[in-house]
């Protein structure tokens, strides 16, 4: 069978949502794995789940089974969860604690470095520096693990390092601790979940929760020229009433310029679309919640001690982003991290992990059913719609309809896609 690719790319109209083969078929979904999953840096967790040295915990994404492990201090690798003798799973667990890897099938065992240090009745000239585990590269940002499974070819993370830093350093993630986290299986195509995650067009109507605690929305989902002007008046006020070394810099974001920020659109992360060589595509920025809300809880009041550098409530939010799979919002009092881990063409893993303060107790400074409503309520809902939307694009019936105006964020994500698969561009 030919390459449908190139066919179906010339097929695809600007500003337009995907092809039905982009959210439905097996083969674009493996170039998907390939090209992107393959290339891109991935938020795999934080620091607090492998505290000690030996603590291990496998990452798994699309067949791939990554060990993560906690070597001596702060060192942290990533390695291949496959033997170098005859290719079987060393780690069968979830997550453990070792002092050596050691493969289940013929004991092969391999330091927390992935050296290979011991294998029995091999040859005299056996050289075992040749079959260490092969390693991902590793970045541990402030607290946050990504990974990259390209290893030694992975692009240049310095620019996103730099840029995401003072954010995560304004709210401690460094030392935040694990409070809960929650697996939620999507039966829909990793980019029918992106893209619904990316846009707040649907807001209004599938998430009165959402919209109650960043009552903002409301502004922006209204469309009005008067509604644009009394949002951005809030967040002049807003900004007005912080403390400005609390704004991180205000907004950081890779890409051109004109990519950048759109004020009428802040609940939606900035996505730029770098070319397809020029590194991790990042964001980062604070904005408010929703005027009268200290955090993004049921009521608005806090659910947690203040993390970080703030010493009262200055009722904002942060948003980082790397490579669109790795993603963080936080409040003053906890963070959330979010990452979107593709199974199969169409069904998709979407975990949460929640982050409060490290010397935080659990039933005493908070209370998890108050901390994870938000996020809880609002992902239930969101799995329902991008299953119900993976349905209709199942249909014989479906054509890519226009993106709206409240859509520009999935509108340049899918561009951003459509140039890393692309061949004759060259791919990512
Ligand atoms: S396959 Fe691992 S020791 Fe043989
Ligand atoms: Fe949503």
């Amino acid at each position: 069978m030919p390459n449908p690719l190139p066919a179906l790319l010339d097929a695809q109209q600007p500003d337009y949502c995907l092809e039905q083969p982009f959210y439905a078929d097996a083969g674009i979904f493996e170039s998907d794995i390939e090209r992107i999953f393959g290339r891109r840096w991935l938020l795999v967790d934080h620091v607090a789940r492998i505290p000690a040295k030996g603590a291990w915990f496998l990452y798994e994404i699309a067949g791939e089974s990554i060990i993560v492990v906690r070597d001596a201090g702060e060192r942290v690798n990533a390695f291949f969860n496959v033997c170098r003798h005859r290719g079987s799973r060393v780690c069968l667990e979830s997550a453990g604690h070792a002092a050596r890897l050691v493969c289940p099938y013929h004991a092969w065992t391999y330091g927390l470095d992935g050296r290979l240090v011991g294998a029995r009745k091999m040859s005299k000239d056996f050289d075992k520096q040749q079959f260490g585990l092969r390693p991902c590269a590793v970045q541990v940002v402030a607290g946050l693990i990504f990974i990259n499974l390209s290893g030694a070819a992975a692009m240049d993370f310095t620019a996103a390092r730099t840029a995401i830093t003072p954010y995560l350093d304004l709210h401690g993630i460094a030392e935040a601790k694990i409070a809960a986290r929650a697996m939620y299986g999507v039966a829909a195509n990793w980019k029918l979940v992106m893209e619904n995650f990316l846009e707040c067009y649907h807001c209004l109507p599938a998430h009165p929760e959402y919209c109650s605690v960043n009552s903002i929305v409301k502004l922006i989902g209204d469309g009005s020229e008067r509604a644009s002007m009394e949002y951005l008046q809030a967040w002049e006020r807003w900004k007005a009433a912080s403390d400005p070394d609390l704004l991180a810099r205000e907004v950081a974001l890779s890409g051109p310029a004109d990519q950048g920020l759109d004020p009428q659109h802040p609940y939606s992360i900035p996505h730029a679309h770098g070319a397809a060589h020029s590194g991790p595509v990042y964001a980062a920025m604070r904005t408010l919640i929703g005027e009268g809300y200290q955090t993004m809880s049921e009521a608005g009041r806090p659910v947690a001690p203040l993390m970080g550098r703030f010493r009262r409530y200055d009722g904002g939010k942060t948003s980082v982003s790397v490579d669109y799979f790795g993603r963080m919002t936080a409040a003053n009092d906890y963070a959330v991290l979010f990452k979107f881990i593709p199974v199969s063409a169409q069904f998709t893993n979407f975990e949460i992990i929640w982050l409060v303060r490290g010397d935080a107790v659990a039933g005493q400074d908070y209370d998890l059913p108050r901390l994870q409503w938000l996020w809880h309520v609002t992902t239930t809902q969101d799995k329902t719609l991008a299953e119900n939307n993976q349905r209709g694009v199942n249909s014989r019936a479906y054509r890519p309809g226009p993106y709206s105006d409240l859509e520009d964020t999935p509108a340049r994500f899918v561009r951003w896609y459509l140039q890393q698969i692309d061949p004759r561009l060259g791919g990512a």
